[in-house]
């Protein structure tokens, strides 16, 4: 019998120490037809794409692909079966060059000698075909993220993907970058790739999606067609509840400047950045990826060095030469790249809020760690955040991604800062816990302490700012106060040098 299915799974679990992360959960994909999979921070998303193209054995259930029964799924099988996964976290090489990384693992080999000729042909055409213009001798890691996502897509194709699953490929792209994307998962859908996409951005859903499936606490909870539903139905299963409002304003009485930077520069993508924050405000610094905004919060919080400028907490002058003095000085910084910069995915989650906070959990000069206060700490920071997880001593690489997010954002929110640097706090954040964030911003600014806010998402930026700052190629092109902000003003000055280069 022919099914209409390209891949079914029935009942299938999934059970990690102190989680049930997959608890009899159905799922199937049709050819052709782009499905969302969608559900909260930790519904179990990645674990069931994970089960589908092996990388995690199932504890029961069962997988069938292109009518045949699947008992042993294993990277390898899933492989030969024409499943490919494009994981959440990117997975290539950044030392090896694009062709390297597309046949990684399956070189050309011919009499022992690698054949560095045909790859590179080969990946230039696979390249050409997704009308790529990426040279295929590039060190992956000289690329922008959006790129390198592209060549996971390059490389799913030279395994003749049939099933291609995307866990969250947009969470780093421009809108720009997001367009080239979709132009080619509409290419493979056409070419009658079944393909599977989970996403946070339920406003890009429109624009490629067939069908969602969702999930929630590790259980399956519906399907529909797209053109069927709308937005606040998904969100209502999703949650399990009605999300009143998704940008929870607070109006607050400016107050003095607490925080200013003067003529900052550092490096080719700061020049010259000059602004400030007063008590009462969330200030947000928008612009298109590759505009300096980041780079800019990390000169100012001196995980990069700066060449000159100034910087003033409460109008008095600080030096800032490396995070320590930053966190000193009352300025801190949750970063944009948690697996970089902001998480250590080998330490429990305890540790990971502690240790930036060992000065206030260890004082005096024994540096003995008060327990019950650090206690008190971690408890306040999952509890405030809602972090998913069986307990606080579990390794952070076990968490889901958005939960390992939060886990960012919060080490830094359990101490008293006059400062507080956000970059792009909800990448990769579920519909609930986006507000819970905006909350703690909201608190903050209550506090009086200085909100500082990048974001490349027009709406939480038009949501959630007071005034919003614009930068392009590494200077400050405009500012505004909210009142007299829209997307066009934004969007203008994000784009002004472009624009003349474009001329
Ligand atoms: N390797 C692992 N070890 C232990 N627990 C895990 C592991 N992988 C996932 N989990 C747990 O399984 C549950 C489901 O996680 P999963 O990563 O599938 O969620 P998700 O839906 O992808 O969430 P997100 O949107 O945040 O990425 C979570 O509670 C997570 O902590
Ligand atoms: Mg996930």
């Amino acid at each position: 019998m022919k099914t209409e299915y390209i891949v079914e799974m029935t009942h299938i679990t999934k059970t990690f120490p102190g989680v049930r992360a997959l608890d009899d959960v159905s799922f199937n994909l049709k050819s052709g037809e782009v499905l969302a999979l969608l559900g909260e921070n930790g519904a179990g998303k990645s674990t069931l794409m994970k089960v589908l193209s092996g990388v995690y054995t199932r504890d029961g259930g069962e997988i069938t692909a292109f009518g045949n029964k699947v008992e042993k799924m294993t990277p390898k099988r899933a492989k030969e079966l024409g499943i490919a996964i494009i994981h959440q976290e990117l997975n290539l090489c950044s030392h090896l060059s694009v062709a390297e990384n597309i046949f990684l693992g399956q070189e050309i080999v011919k009499g022992g000698v690698v054949q560095r000729k045909q790859m590179n042909d080969e990946a230039r055409a696979i390249l050409k075909r997704l009308s790529l213009e990426i040279e295929p001798e590039t060190l992956v890691g000289s690329l922008s993220v959006s790129k390198q996502q592209m060549i996971e897509i390059a490389k799913a194709l030279l395994h003749k993907a049939r099933v291609l699953i995307m866990d969250e490929p947009t969470s780093a792209l421009t809108a720009k970058e997001i367009n080239e994307l979709f132009r080619i998962i509409r290419q493979l859908r056409d070419e009658g790739c079944g393909i599977v996409y989970i996403s946070h951005r339920l406003e890009e859903l429109q624009h490629i999606v067939d069908r969602v499936t969702i999930m929630r606490d590790g259980q399956y909870i519906t399907s529909m067609d797209f053109k069927d539903t709308t937005l606040d139905t998904i969100i209502s299963y999703m949650v399990g509840r009605d999300i009143k409002e998704k940008f929870p304003r607070i109006q607050m009485p400016v107050g003095e400047t607490i925080f200013e930077v003067r003529n900052l520069n550092a490096g080719r993508m700061v020049r010259d950045v000059s602004f400030k924050a007063r008590a009462g405000e969330i200030v947000g610094i928008a612009g298109l990826m590759g505009a300096g905004r980041t780079e800019t919060t990390r000169a100012i919080f001196g995980a990069d060095p700066k060449e000159s400028g100034e910087i003033l907490v409460d109008g008095k002058t600080v030096k800032i030469h490396g995070p320590h003095d930053a966190i000193r000085a009352g300025v801190v910084l949750a970063p944009e790249d948690r697996k970089k910069d902001g998480l250590c995915t080998k330490l429990s989650v305890r540790d990971n809020i502690a240790l930036p906070n060992l000065d206030l959990l260890a004082p005096g000069a024994l540096g003995v760690v008060r327990s019950l206060k650090e206690a008190q700490m971690v408890e306040a920071a999952t509890k405030d955040f809602q972090i998913k997880m069986p307990n606080a001593e579990v390794d952070a690489a076990s968490l889901s991604g958005g939960n390992q997010q939060k886990v960012v954002v919060s080490k830094w929110l359990a101490r008293n800062s006059r400062v507080v640097i956000f970059d792009e706090p909800t990448r990769g954040i579920d519909v609930a816990a986006k507000v819970e964030i905006y909350n703690i911003m909201n608190r903050l600014k209550k506090e009086g302490i200085a909100v500082i806010f990048v974001s490349s998402e027009m709406p939480e930026i038009l949501g959630m700012s007071d005034r919003i700052i614009v930068m392009c190629d590494g200077r400050i092109t405009g500012e505004m106060d909210i009142r007299e902000a829209t997307q066009e003003k934004i969007m203008h000055y994000a784009t002004q040098f472009e624009n003349k280069l474009a001329q």
